[in-house]
């Protein structure tokens, strides 16, 4: 397969998606939309992609929706617009959030509006100190629309999610950290090595139990705790079958056996 919008990089379990559009600060164009649902398709059954990295070309991150391709020249084409909508947000979102893989959004340049989705979407999140962050909806007259207000809500302590939303003031890498909306923030020169430092950790680690953590604790925020004990429970038995039990033989076992102390390094990393 092969995409106009999007570079993929698969190395050491590590798939690289980087937006493609230097020229429009990777702005999100109709046809991007299209080929990132088909690439986050295929790298779902992909064994060598073990853990996402998403990151832009150039400059820029990414400067959220095209204004002119989806904005302004689907405005004649109520229809296509609105199919567009609806697959913009549904990857950014509900695909990222529920993505069977971990996710990390390596912010290297712009990222404004629709792009704090996308931001959202991802597990985890490492911006370079010199990215500019951005709700500039407000500068031109519109607010955070499509899934970008959820995204804020779901993020965001109440008085900066309105603060940055309605004064679309600009902020840096080490503001989006302090105000939680990513993990951290780096010089831009170890931007890189940091993201693929994680990545690399997240590869190593067991890919059902990760899965596990990422569901247990995304449908939990939605479930009363009679559910999400349920809910636990069952998907333990899960990990039981998908990993052949090996949480409770080697992750336990090895232990037990004083190989290795789970407290202070993971599974396979050390041996005493
Ligand atoms: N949609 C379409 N084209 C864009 C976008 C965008 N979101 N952002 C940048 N571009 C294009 C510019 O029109 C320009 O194209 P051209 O060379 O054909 O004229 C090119 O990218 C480079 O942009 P410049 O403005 O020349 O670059 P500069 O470095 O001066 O500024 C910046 C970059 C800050 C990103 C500026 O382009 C900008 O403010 N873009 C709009 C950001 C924005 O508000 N995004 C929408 C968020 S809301 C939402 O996603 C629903």
């Amino acid at each position: 397969m092969t995409y106009k919008t999007l570079l993929l990089d698969k190395k050491d379990g590590i798939a690289t998606i980087t937006l493609n559009r230097p020229e429009k600060k990777n702005a999100m164009s109709p046809q991007l939309h299209e080929e990132m649902v088909r690439l986050l398709d295929d790298l779902r059954y992909d064994d060598a992609a073990r853990v996402l990295v998403i990151t832009g070309a150039g400059s820029a991150f990414c400067a959220g929706m095209d204004l002119k391709e989806f904005f302004t020249d689907l405005k004649p084409h109520p229809q296509e617009y609105d199919r567009i909508w609806r697959i913009a947000t549904e990857w950014r979102t509900r695909t990222l959030r529920y993505y069977p893989k971990p996710t990390i959004a390596m912010i290297n340049g712009f990222c404004f509006g629709g792009a704090f989705s996308l931001v959202e979407g991802c597990d985890l999140a490492i911006a370079a100190d010199e990215a500019t962050f951005g709700l500039s909806e407000i500068n031109f007259k519109l607010f955070p629309g499509g899934s970008v207000s959820k995204s804020l809500a779901n993020l965001l302590r109440p008085r900066d999610a309105l603060w940055y939303g309605m004064l679309g003031r600009p902020f840096g890498g080490q503001i989006a950290a302090e105000i939680g909306f990513i993990n951290k923030s780096v010089p831009a020169a170890e931007l890189l090595n940091e993201t693929m430092t994680v990545a690399r950790e997240l590869a190593q680690k067991d890919p059902w139990a990760l899965k596990a953590t990422k569901e247990g604790y995304r449908f939990s925020l939605e479930m009363s705790w009679e559910a999400a004990m349920s809910y636990s429970s069952a998907k333990e038995m899960e990990l039981v079958l998908r990993q052949g039990d090996a949480w409770r033989t080697e992750g336990i076992g090895d232990f037990l056996k004083g190989e290795y102390r789970p407290g202070l390094e993971a599974h396979g990393s050390k041996k005493r």
